[in-house]
């Protein structure tokens, strides 16, 4: 038993000590606040030179037209078949739009492979495999004889004049076909299906997927206005005042502006705060010198920063006492995939040594707490600079329209965000939030709240997820900002049930705390009565969600404690790494032989 507690206290210390050393090593790629914010500011200028009628040519960030005018507003319908080319798959979809409440969106869809001599190769062969896999699919669907309207998904920067013409501007990711640049994708495409002559096809929209990730969303959220990927690669498109367009003809409404944010920062704009690693991530890549932003942000190249950091710390003997194999120094063998797989907080440790292990640099676990460390640096720098530049795209819509609040929805896909765990954390539910439905439910029956009717939204399990308790119930949140939640959330009401609402989230959370303290003050003075002292003290490793990101959670949990135990002076310690019970455990363990040892040493 001693010894596993003297291993679990090395462990503690090993651990402080290594990502110490870790932050210090990667200090360039930890961004302050001040710093984000100049990024964001850095974003808008380059905005407004997309945008701008002399600037425009020569702008980064491109800024392009997309000739969508506005978002669906719930009555289209109709059978489609939409093409999704350039993110981490190619597939066919076939969908079925109804006006049935239940189920109006009715898909089928089908991956096919893009092999790398075809994505290299020249851009017919490309458009012969894409009219290939849309005739082998409209084949099965049974519709090789009639001429459905088909959608276009092509996930590169085109410049476009109307809906169904776009012009590839420039290859980006891992695509590189040749003659393809400076032609229209859908004539390509239209060619390669007549030159099949097996079936037509009516090429009536093509899109960016940001922009079909912001109709998607806006079928179900009107109020959605800003699309964003992070996946293989990272962009993002938002509704702009047609005013604001110099490029194109108007001034009356919106057009939807595919920003192609990955290209910032290529006339240097971002020199100050690229590394060495991010240099060499570009020279080795198929495109040198462009798509910077993307470079350091998206999923594509997370694996490859990751490598090459590991390389050089090994090569200064900072890792795996040194040892360099061939596999290490091979491009491409950690993969975004390894690196979401490290940042899990349960299995994060066993997966880095499997990963470590299968690249021959036989680590130790202190080389795994150290890996596990650099790969969350480099996901957070990520979604740092991802949300940077979402927040310029946030301020511009703000200032648009002139408001002192913005109120808005945003449409997220993409691999990355979807996959990684890190970002799942934000966005996870529980209970809590299910049992003020319950409440909001009864109290509406009884007449107290939303004038009574039970709208579909309260009826629908998972709305409230804590985070959205967390943020009703911060102090710092006027009334009006809680309407504006519940409005997001479907349930518009007055200020009235504003404040009854509040209140319902402040007692739920604080029972919740109050439970959770009682048993604490249980367990603490238990083991003060079995030691026969008077008093006691003691550190708990506290970890959780709820804990960490709640306004009030901790306070409440922690008063509880004390009150309910008033021999026993319990000092709380946020564990670092996740959720995981292991972890929490260790670090209580570890941090009361780190006390045993200091009493005894004085
Ligand atoms: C690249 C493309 C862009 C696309 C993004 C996400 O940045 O240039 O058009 O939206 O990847 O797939």
């Amino acid at each position: 038993m001693i010894a596993a507690q003297l291993l679990a206290y090395y462990f503690t210390e090993l651990k402080d000590d290594q990502l110490k050393k870790i932050d210090k090593y990667l200090f360039s790629m930890r961004f302050s606040d001040d710093t984000l914010k100049d990024i964001m500011n850095r974003f808008r200028r380059e905005m407004e030179n997309g945008l701008g009628r002399d600037t425009s040519p020569t702008a980064t960030v491109k800024m392009l037209p997309t000739f969508v005018r506005s978002i669906p507003d719930g009555s289209e319908k109709g059978d489609f078949i939409a093409l999704d080319l350039g993110g981490s798959n190619f597939r066919i979809l076939r969908v079925k739009v109804t006006q049935d409440k239940k189920q109006p969106v009715q898909m089928e869809s089908q991956v096919y492979e893009t092999p790398d001599d075809i994505i290299h190769g020249s851009g017919s062969q490309l458009f012969a495999h894409v009219a290939d896999c849309l005739g082998d699919f409209m084949e099965k669907q049974k519709i090789k004889d009639k001429k459905i309207p088909v959608g276009f998904t092509f996930s590169f920067p085109c410049a476009q004049t109307k809906l169904d013409e776009a012009v590839l501007v420039t290859w980006t990711k891992k695509f590189k076909a040749s003659g393809v640049e400076g032609m229209d994708v859908v004539n390509l495409l239209n060619k390669a299906i007549q030159k099949r002559g097996d079936y037509e096809a009516d090429i009536m929209a093509v899109v960016n997927d940001t922009v079909g990730t912001m109709m998607t969303c806006g079928f179900d959220d009107q109020r959605c206005e800003v699309g964003i990927i992070i996946g293989t690669g990272t962009n993002a498109c938002y509704m702009e005042e047609l005013r604001h367009i110099d490029q194109v003809e108007g001034d009356e409404g919106r057009m939807c502006i595919n920003t192609e944010w990955g290209a910032f920062g290529d006339d240097g704009s971002l020199e100050d705060l690229r590394t060495e690693f991010d240099r060499e991530i570009d020279r080795g890549s198929i495109n040198p010198g462009k798509q910077l932003f993307e470079k350091m942000a998206s999923g594509m190249y997370m694996g490859e920063l990751v490598r090459l950091i590991l390389v050089k710390m090994a090569k200064e003997g900072l890792l795996f006492e040194g040892r360099i194999t061939p596999e290490l120094l091979t491009k491409g063998k950690i993969e975004t995939k390894h690196v979401s797989a490290i940042e899990k907080s349960k299995e994060g440790l066993k997966k880095c040594m499997e990963t470590l292990t299968r690249l021959g640099v036989e680590p130790s676990d202190e080389d795994c707490l150290a890996v596990q460390h650099v790969c969350t640096i480099v996901s957070f720098r990520s979604a740092n600079l991802i949300a940077s530049t979402l927040g310029g795209i946030l301020a511009r819509l703000k200032d648009n329209k002139g408001v002192g609040r913005l109120r808005t929805t945003v449409g997220i896909d993409g691999s990355l965000y979807k996959m990684h765990p890190q970002y799942e954390k934000m966005c996870s539910g529980m209970y809590l939030g299910e049992i003020v439905r319950q409440i909001l439910i009864d109290l509406t029956k009884r007449g107290f709240l939303f004038r009574g009717q039970i709208s579909e939204t309260l009826k629908t399990r998972g709305i409230f997820e804590t985070k959205f308790l967390s943020q009703i119930e911060s102090d710092r949140l006027a009334l009006l900002q809680v309407r504006a939640i519940l409005q997001q959330l479907g349930l518009a009401g007055t200020c009235d049930d504003s404040i009854i609402v509040k209140e319902v989230c402040g007692t739920v959370s604080r029972r919740a705390a109050q439970i959770c303290g009682a048993g604490m003050a249980a367990v603490v003075d238990k083991i003060r009565e079995n030691r026969g002292l008077d008093h006691l003290d003691i550190t708990v490793g506290v970890d959780g969600t709820l804990y960490k990101l709640h306004p009030h959670f901790s306070r409440i949990f922690q008063q509880t404690v004390k009150e309910l135990a008033p021999k026993c002076d319990v000092n709380f310690l946020l564990s670092e790494d996740g959720s995981g019970k292991g972890a929490a455990l260790i670090t209580a363990v570890g941090c009361r032989q780190r006390e045993l040892v200091a009493q005894q040493q004085h």
